[in-house]
Formats: structure tokens, C-alpha cells, sequence
């Protein structure tokens, strides 16, 4: 009996082979179990040789099965471990990053520039009112800037009695959303996406634009000059650049200029502060007392400046892109090739 369960013990391959050989012998079935509980049938000298000897054997195969246990556990660790075998001393393979758009990069560089100068960040929607894009900007419905807008208006189902919307055609309408919020004095900027209906080499249909807007008792031009000229200095890192302010027309400033900041183009190569060539940069003006009434700040007691900066414009100078349309056809090769994607 012994060597035939200290055999199975040794043969038996897996904990559950181990488990069978257990019930066998040592189960409430077990064929040792069945032999103890013949013990009460025999006369108390065979009793107590047969119950000695079985006690002696119960504890031999239970020493034994125990032992196999533990040996098979140690196995099933060890293949484990083998199977699970990982070096962490290799390299890793190289996977390609994701980098942020040149122009997300650059309306971060400059909200950073103009957070210093004390302007904070003002948001409207991009689906607009014709009342916040236009009207509340002088412009009435009749103005011919209205055309010159190259507006995409919003469809509206015959019954549909909403005020007409379009896709905003400039940042200005977050000028009226920000004064009619937070009144005067205020001092924010509006970078985001607005959209004509345009394209060439240096218009997209959509695109990027940052308003600025400054409203206190007695804010000026020379003001605007100082703030636009900081902007240009810290955003172009030159030591200095020089604006040149050109009287225009918008209906929304009076006066108005437009700017541009003086370049040079040597070999393809375009130099910011420097050379004999003019980019016009952006539009601005002294912001109209009819654009303050219509967002209920009084003209009487607030004046300020406010301009409107193409962002797609500025990053094609910063980093010498000739082409506007391949900020937007997600290209990886050109990202690639201006250093924008890994
Ligand atoms: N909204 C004008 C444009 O898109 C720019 C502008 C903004 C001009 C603010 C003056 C003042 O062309």
C-alpha cells in the first residue's frame, strides 16, 4: 500500500493529479480511511499494532503528498517565470510623436505675449449672429462691407424664426460679447477661427484671427502703437521692428489704420526690423462710439483702441511659409519638413 501511493504521489504531474491521488488514500473514501475504520471491529492488541502502522503510513503519504505539492507549485513558478521573461534592459522602440499645429503654437506664444501686457482671453461663437458680426459693428444691413465679406450665411428652414446667423467673417463681434459681459475699463483679446468664402495662396476659407480691444478713460493711439509694437519685438524675437500705420476704413473704428511692419526678402529669405519692404499685418482703429453704445458702454466717459491681426499671417512670417493652404491639409511630410511633426 505505501509503495503503491508514494509511486502515484511521485508520477502524478499536476496539482490535480496530486489532488486524485489524496482522495484515494487519505479521503473520507480513501482506501486508508476505509482500513482505519476497521480498527473498531478487532481485538485491542491487533488494534493497536494495525492502528500504530496505519497512523505511521497516513503520515508518510500526507509528508509526501505535501512535499510534491510544494515541488509542483515551485515548477508552475518557475515556468512562469521562464514564459514570462521580460528584459528591461532593451531599448525601446522609437514611436513618432504628436506635436502641436504651428498655428495652435502660435495663438499660445501670443496669448502668453499679451497676457503680460495685462490683456485677457475673451471667447464668442463661431456661428454667429448677423447682429453681433455686423450691425452692432456699424455695419447695417445695406453696407457694402457686407459683401466684401464673402460671408457664409447659415441655412434656415422656411418657418424658422431665429435671427439670422453666419459664420463669424472677423474676431470683431467678441468685442461687442466682451463689453456687453464685462463692461469698461476692459483689456482682452479674442484669438480663434472665423471664415470667408476665399481661396488662394494666401486665403483659406477658414482662418485665424486674434482681436484686441482696450476700452479706459483716456486710451489712445500712441497706446495702440506701444502695445503692437511690443507684440511684434517679443513675437518675431527681434531686438526691435518698425510699424508703419496707413489711414483706411472699417466701419467699426474711427480712425482706423491699417499696419504693416517693415521686412526684407533676400533669397526667399524674409528678415523681420529690417530691409526696404512692407507686410500689412493687421487692421485697427480707435473703437467707434456707435460700437461702444451698441454694447452699452458709454461713449461719453470710455475710448480705447481695438485691432484684429491675421494669426495664419504672422506664423507664415515667423517660420517663412509661402503657402497658406498647407497650414490646413494636415500633411505630414510638409509638417515634417518645417519641423512641426516628429
Ligand atoms: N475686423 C477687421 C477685419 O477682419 C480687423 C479690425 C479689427 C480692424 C479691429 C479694426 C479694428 O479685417
Amino acid at each position: 500500500l505505501k509503495g503503491k501511493y508514494l509511486g502515484a504521489v511521485a508520477s502524478a504531474a499536476s496539482e490535480s493529479a496530486l489532488e486524485e491521488v489524496r482522495l484515494a488514500a487519505l479521503g473520507k473514501k480513501g482506501e486508508i480511511s476505509a482500513l482505519m475504520s476497521t480498527l473498531g471491529k478487532m481485538d485491542p492488541d491487533q488494534r493497536k499494532a494495525t492502528g500504530a502502522a496505519l497512523n505511521i503510513l497516513r503520515d508518510e503519504i500526507d509528508a509526501a503528498l505535501r512535499a510534491k505539492k510544494s515541488a509542483l507549485g515551485d515548477a508552475a513558478l518557475d515556468e512562469r517565470l521562464r514564459s514570462e521573461w521580460l528584459d528591461v534592459t532593451l531599448p525601446g522602440r522609437p514611436r513618432r510623436m504628436g506635436t502641436i499645429h504651428p498655428v495652435s503654437q502660435v495663438m499660445e506664444e501670443l496669448t502668453a505675449i499679451f497676457a503680460d501686457m495685462g490683456f485677457a482671453v475673451a471667447e464668442g461663437p463661431q456661428v454667429e449672429s448677423d447682429w453681433y458680426n455686423f450691425d452692432a459693428l456699424n455695419i447695417p444691413p445695406e453696407h457694402p462691407a457686407r459683401q466684401e465679406h464673402d460671408t457664409f450665411f447659415m441655412h434656415r428652414a422656411p418657418g424658422d424664426n431665429r435671427p439670422p446667423h453666419v459664420l463669424r467673417t472677423h474676431t470683431s463681434p467678441v468685442q461687442i460679447r466682451a463689453m456687453t459681459e464685462q463692461g469698461a475699463p476692459i483689456r482682452v483679446i479674442a484669438p480663434g477661427r472665423v471664415y470667408r468664402m476665399d481661396m488662394d495662396q494666401t486665403h483659406t476659407p477658414m482662418f485665424h484671427q486674434v482681436e484686441g480691444l482696450a476700452i479706459d478713460r483716456n486710451i489712445s493711439m500712441a497706446n495702440l502703437k506701444w502695445v503692437l509694437e511690443e507684440f511684434c519685438r517679443a513675437f518675431f524675437e527681434v531686438p526691435s521692428v518698425e510699424l508703419r500705420f496707413r489711414a483706411s476704413h472699417f466701419p467699426f473704428t474711427e480712425p482706423s489704420a491699417e499696419v504693416d511692419i517693415r521686412c526684407s526678402w533676400t533669397g526667399g529669405q524674409l528678415k523681420i526690423g529690417e530691409g526696404d519692404s512692407w507686410l500689412e499685418i493687421l487692421g485697427s482703429g480707435m473703437v467707434h462710439p456707435k460700437v461702444l453704445t451698441a454694447a452699452g458702454v458709454d461713449p461719453a466717459q470710455w475710448q480705447g483702441f481695438a485691432f484684429g491681426m491675421g494669426i495664419d499671417r504672422i506664423a507664415m512670417l515667423k517660420y517663412g511659409i509661402p503657402d497658406l493652404r498647407a497650414f490646413f491639409e494636415s500633411d505630414l511630410r510638409w509638417l515634417r519638413h518645417y519641423g512641426f511633426a516628429a
